[in-house]
């Protein structure tokens, strides 16, 4: 079996973060989301991984590389233009040959891996596999129809009035046939060849699409609330201890992980939190759910449930910091300019609260 991973896209929804960084690489837990669908590929015995990439290919390339740091063996595969998922297996043909493969979204995360699903799809052998999850917001996402002896009927992409809750997780398997069937479906509404009108397809031309319910969590890491949630999820499964020796002045409570040379000046940080390398933390408190990047300097400042991204700065801030993704070297610090006024200097589509 091979992998196919998409990680093209324009990520709008993570703007302004994604106008210089793709949003497969925005890190949950100080990781690129890539990065954990990578890994869990490998981890159900695929090495050989084919990555759709568009725009931000260059800065893909330069965070996975040949894929040996993973132990697998990446061959990237350009998509000139979004034109969908069913797009993305129609030029992924000639690399994925007879072989089956799972189809892995690039921004998805799903618990404890997809290990138990590849055996699952081995065992039965049908035509296709997909994953369901029950979701409140089926609007949101491809949705099936499922009948009462477990067989899928019907799938819709993001339909208005939803026939269930069941939405398609972005983790798919395939065996060949799928080929045929991305070529005979048409672009849909909004332009793009749906992978959801190709599973169709196979299951009107009466062959087998088994679905699995998938019962643990389930991310798509699009916008800023899921992010956060996935990082609060991950940091959840964090080891305790941390090895570092904390310094007087400083406590360090539940489970955090240090970086090296993290420094800790009267503050505290209260776990579940990761700190990259080279961050220094001065009269801060870093609260639960939280992850720094590296060389981040945070003086007088209290953070919580965010994500904080490398080379950042934020000082003297008198109200603590919530549900917020900071990106790299941003500066949040208090001035002493007159008059005494907020001063932003946004990049475009930014986002700040003030209370
Ligand atoms: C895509 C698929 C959709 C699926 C979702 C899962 O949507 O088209 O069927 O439910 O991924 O993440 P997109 O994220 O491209 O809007």
């Amino acid at each position: 079996m091979k992998g196919l991973i998409l990680s093209g896209g324009k990520g709008t929804r993570l703007r302004p973060l994604t106008y210089t960084s793709a949003k497969q690489l925005v890190p949950v837990a100080n990781k690129p989301v890539l990065f954990f669908g990578i890994e869990s590929i490998v981890a159900a015995g695929i090495t050989e991984i084919g990555i759709v990439v568009g725009e931000t290919k260059d800065e893909i390339r330069a965070a996975v590389g040949d894929g040996s740091d993973f132990g697998a063996r990446v061959t990237y595969i350009e998509q000139d233009q979004p034109r969908g998922l069913a797009h993305a297996v129609l030029i992924a043909e000639d690399f994925i040959g007879d072989d089956s493969f799972v189809m892995y979204l690039g921004d998805n995360l799903i618990a404890g891996g997809i290990t138990g699903l590849v055996e699952e799809f081995r065992e039965l052998g049908p035509n296709a596999e997909i994953l369901l999850a029950h979701v409140p917001n089926p609007q949101q996402f491809g949705v099936a129809e499922v009948t009462e002896d477990g067989r899928v009927k019907r799938l819709v992409e993001k339909p208005k009035e939803p026939e269930s809750d069941l939405a398609l997780v972005g983790v798919y398997m395939f065996d060949h046939h799928i080929f045929d069937s991305v070529k005979r479906i048409e672009p849909s509404a909004r332009g793009e060849l749906e992978i959801t009108d190709a599973i169709q397809d196979l299951i009107d031309r009466g062959l087998t699409v088994h679905p699995h319910v998938v019962k643990g969590w389930w991310k798509d890491t699009g916008k800023l609330e899921d992010m956060l949630e996935a990082n609060r999820i991950v940091l959840d499964t964090l080891d305790n201890g941390h090895g570092v020796e904390i310094p007087e002045g400083s406590r360090v409570e539940g489970r955090v992980s240090l970086g090296q040379g993290v420094e800790l000046i009267d503050s505290l940080v209260r776990g579940p939190v990761v700190i990259g390398a080279g961050t220094r933390l001065d009269h801060a408190f870093v609260g639960p759910y939280t992850s720094i990047g590296k060389r981040c300097v945070l003086e007088r400042c209290e953070l919580e449930n965010s994500i904080v991204l490398n080379d950042c700065e934020i000082r003297d801030i008198p109200l603590r910091i919530d549900g917020s993704l900071i990106g790299r070297g941003a500066r949040i610090v208090k001035t002493d300019f007159k008059p005494k006024a907020y001063r932003f200097m946004l990049g475009d589509n930014s986002e700040v609260g003030i209370t």
